[in-house]
C-alpha cells in the first residue's frame, strides 16, 4: 500500500503522520510545491517510527515520479481560511491549485482512488473528478466525517458522555447549508431528541454548521487541521482495511437523492474499491429541501469554474 498526501501543510502533514503511527501503509509520500520542506517534514516523521513503531516509510518530495503508483492520493493542498473568509472565497485559487495536482497526481497513479480535503470541498471534489477522468466511485470528498465528528464533540460535551456511544450524521454540502440529521443521531441508540429539547439540538446543528469558522476565529492564521486530519484518515483506513464503512462523503450523484452532475455529501460505503454503494435514506420532506437547497449551492459554485 502507497499512499500519497499532496499538500503538505497543516492537515496534509498531519494526516502523513497519523497514517503512519497507524502504520495503515507501506510507504507514504508528502508532495509540495514548498521546495525542502515536504524533505524536511517526511524525515522528521520517519525519525519518529523506531518510537512510534511503525514500518512506515515517510518521504517527501516536490516531484511526482515518487509518487508513482500510488494506491490512494489525498489532496490537501491550497489556502486555507482567515479569519473574515468563507470557504467559497477560496475557490478561484485552489480550483488552479487542485486542477494541476489532480493532473499530476492522476498521470503518475492511473489507479488510484482520491480523496479531496481541499476548499471549497464539494467543488473541489468535482474539479478532482472531472480532471482526472476517474469514475466517480474512485472520487470521493473528505466533509461529512469532520462535520459528523463536530456534533458528536459537542453532544458529548452537553450530556457528559462518552464520544465512543454517539453516532451522528450530517449530509449536504460542506458549507453554511450543510444537513446535520438529529433524528438519525444517537447516543447509544437513543436517538438524540429523546435526549434533549429542540432548543439544544439547534444550538448544536448551530454550533456544527459554524464549526469550521470557530477554529478559525481562534487560530486567526489558518484553519483546523487535528479533527480533519483524522477524518481523512478514517477514510483512508476504510479503503486500506476495506472496512466497509458507512461515512457521510462527497461524491458525484448520478440520480440517487434525486440529483445528478453535483457533489454533495451523502452516506456512503467505503471499501477496497473506494465508494462502493451510495446509501439512500429516507429523507423528510424538509430535510430533502435542505439537502436540494445544498446541492443547489454547490451546483452555482461550479458554474464558476474555468477548468
Ligand atoms: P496549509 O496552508 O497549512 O497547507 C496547504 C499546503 O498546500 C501548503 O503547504 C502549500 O505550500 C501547499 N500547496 C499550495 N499549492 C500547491 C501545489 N500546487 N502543489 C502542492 N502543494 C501545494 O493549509 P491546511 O490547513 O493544510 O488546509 C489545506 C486545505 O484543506 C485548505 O483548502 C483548507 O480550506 C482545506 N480544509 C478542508 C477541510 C474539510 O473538511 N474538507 C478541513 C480543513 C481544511
Ligand atoms: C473546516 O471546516 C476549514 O473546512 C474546514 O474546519
Amino acid at each position: 500500500m502507497k499512499i500519497t498526501v499532496i499538500g503538505a501543510g497543516n492537515v496534509g502533514a498531519t494526516a502523513a503522520q497519523r497514517i503512519a503511527d497507524k502504520e495503515l501503509a507501506n510507504e507514504v509520500v508528502l508532495i509540495d510545491v514548498v521546495e525542502g520542506m515536504p524533505q524536511g517534514k517526511g524525515l522528521d516523521m520517519y525519525e519518529s517510527a523506531p518510537v512510534e513503531g511503525s514500518d512506515t516509510h515517510v518521504i517527501g518530495a516536490n516531484s511526482y515520479d515518487a509518487t508513482a503508483n500510488s494506491d490512494i492520493v489525498v489532496i490537501t493542498a491550497g489556502i486555507a481560511r482567515k479569519p473574515g473568509m468563507s470557504r467559497d472565497d477560496l475557490q478561484a485559487t485552489n480550483a488552479g491549485i487542485v486542477k494541476s495536482v489532480t493532473e499530476q497526481a492522476a498521470a503518475h497513479s492511473p489507479n488510484a482512488i482520491l480523496i479531496v480535503v481541499s476548499n471549497p470541498l464539494d467543488v473541489m471534489t468535482y474539479v478532482a473528478w472531472k480532471v482526472s477522468k476517474f469514475p466517480r466511485h474512485r472520487v470521493m470528498g473528505m466533509a461529512g466525517v469532520l462535520d459528523s465528528a463536530r456534533f458528536r464533540a459537542f453532544i458529548s460535551m452537553e450530556l457528559n458522555v462518552s464520544v465512543e456511544d454517539i453516532t451522528a450524521f450530517v449530509l449536504g454540502g460542506h458549507g453554511d447549508s450543510m444537513v446535520p440529521l438529529p433524528r438519525y443521531s444517537t447516543v447509544a441508540g437513543i436517538p438524540l431528541p429523546d435526549l434533549m429539547d429542540q432548543a439544544t439540538i439547534d444550538r448544536l446543528v448551530k454550533r456544527t454548521r459554524d464549526g469550521g469558522i470557530e477554529i478559525v476565529n481562534f487560530l486567526k492564521t489558518g484553519s483546523a487541521y487535528y479533527a480533519p486530519s483524522s477524518s481523512a484518515v478514517q477514510m483512508v483506513e476504510a479503503i486500506v482495511k476495506d472496512k466497509k464503512r458507512i461515512l457521510p462523503s462527497a461524491v458525484m450523484l448520478g440520480g440517487e437523492y434525486g440529483m445528478k452532475d453535483v457533489v454533495v455529501g451523502v452516506p456512503i460505503k467505503i471499501g477496497k474499491k473506494g465508494m462502493e454503494e451510495i446509501i439512500q435514506i429516507k429523507l423528510t420532506a424538509d430535510e430533502q429541501a435542505a439537502l436540494n437547497k445544498s446541492a443547489t449551492d454547490v451546483k452555482a459554485s461550479i458554474a464558476k469554474l474555468n477548468i
